[in-house]
């Protein structure tokens, strides 16, 4: 064969996942306003940040795992907000919690171990893992436990299909914004070191909360207190709303430091060094008095929701712990219109307002559920909520 018989260069087998569907949402509701429409967006989960404050200015590469300064502030948080103590040098900066996700997996996973994941859940965990040559092994739940995974859940997965090298869990999660209280994530903790399984808590939407005035643990319990071969990850993203700095990290087990290390500066070389400088003033009271106001506007938007869903008239619904997402069965809607694409695309297209289909989520049960980001505050979700009722009523 010639070189001009060739068959052109494919894609990577390991590339072949799907896209995100809020990307593809986000990218036809920019379309929609170019061409005059007036979208509410109730989509992406992306707080509207105030202005970054400082100047930016010429800034080489840092460590692999961050700076000293940052890497040491993070441990000052988790002393500040969960009275943790944690070794700076167990910090590793990354590019946002993905970037984190990333090497985490690379660092935990070999291709061809199991990882189980709650489903619904949020889409890159799985899409991530596949692309690594983990095999994912989705853990239906429901209202029963709260959308989160259980240790009887998890024996009967293994049951089913076979030992799993790791857990993902979040708290709260995306979509359902439903949390694992302390007694929850001891029992899950518990269960994967009994079992040698890795466990990974996903904690990014820690801080945005919607606690009892005596709830112990305001701000969500971070698995990092619970054992010792748990590894957590964060970000400047949700609670600080800095999604756009691409700035996260994880809290990891010594064992699994210098791993990451070596995995990092090769692969990022150092996380983003202007955006490491900037966010050692996310730590401030100042900081998080602003932070805790805007999650008091959250709440607010939240509240909208609630007293709205008998309106609404939807089927089963998350509670909504924390985070900014509002999770529901659309019950009658599902009726009328076929499937959660379908409702999201009339919706979209006969009212203007976009939430995503819940198949992002759940690639099983997602086509009978939506998720409303409330994320873009109050006066959207309340215009949002009016043009919803009015295009049901039609
Ligand atoms: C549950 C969850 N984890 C992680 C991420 C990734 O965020 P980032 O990479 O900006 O830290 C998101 C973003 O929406 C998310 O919802």
């Amino acid at each position: 064969m010639t070189p001009s018989e060739r068959q052109p260069p494919t894609a990577s087998r390991r590339s072949r996942i799907p896209a995100f569907e809020v990307m593809r949402i986000t990218d036809e509701i920019a379309r929609r306003r170019l061409a005059g429409h007036d979208v509410v967006s109730l989509c992406a989960g992306e707080p509207s940040a105030r202005p970054a404050p400082g100047t930016l200015k010429p800034a080489g590469y840092t460590g692999p795992l961050g700076t000293s300064p940052l890497r040491e502030a993070i441990a000052g948080h988790y002393r500040d907000w969960y009275g943790v103590d944690v070794d700076p040098a167990r910090v590793a900066v990354t590019t946002g919690s993905s970037g984190a996700f990333q090497l985490v997996f690379l660092a935990a996973f070999d291709p061809g171990d199991r990882v189980a994941l709650a489903s619904p859940g949020y889409p890159a965990y799985r899409n991530i893992l596949t692309a690594l040559g983990v095999r994912v092994v989705e853990i239906p739940t429901g209202p029963e436990t709260r959308y989160q995974p259980t240790p009887e859940l998890l024996d009967a997965a293994i049951t089913d299909h076979g030992e799993f090298a790791g857990l993902v869990v979040a708290s709260p999660a995306n979509p359902t914004g439903t949390m694992l209280g302390r007694a929850e994530l001891t029992a899950l903790v518990e269960w994967a070191r009994t079992r040698g399984v890795r466990l990974i808590s996903d904690e990014i939407y820690h801080g945005i909360t919607f606690p009892r005035t005596d709830d112990p643990d305001p701000r969500g319990v971070t698995a990092v207190e619970l054992g010792s071969e748990s590894i957590a990850i964060n970000s400047f993203s949700k609670y600080w709303g800095m999604t756009g700095w691409r700035l996260g990290w994880t809290v990891l087990p010594e064992s699994l430091v210098a791993p990451l290390e070596a995995l990092a500066s090769n692969f990022a070389l150092s996380p983003p060094a202007p955006a490491q400088e900037l966010a050692l003033r996310a730590f401030t009271d100042e900081s998080y008095a602003e932070r805790d106001a805007v999650v008091a506007g959250f709440a607010r938007a939240r509240a909208l929701i609630l007293d709205a869903a008998p309106e609404l008239d939807w089927g089963a619904a998350a509670p909504s712990d924390g985070a900014f997402y509002y999770y529901s069965e659309l019950g009658p809607q599902l009726a009328r219109f076929g499937s959660a694409t379908a409702y999201a695309r009339a919706l979209l297209e006969g009212a203007d307002v976009a939430v995503v289909p819940g198949v992002d989520f759940d690639p099983l049960a997602g086509e009978r559920a939506v998720r409303l980001s409330y994320a873009a505050g109050e006066p959207a979700v309340a215009e949002a909520l009016d043009r919803i009722l009015r295009f049901q009523a039609r």
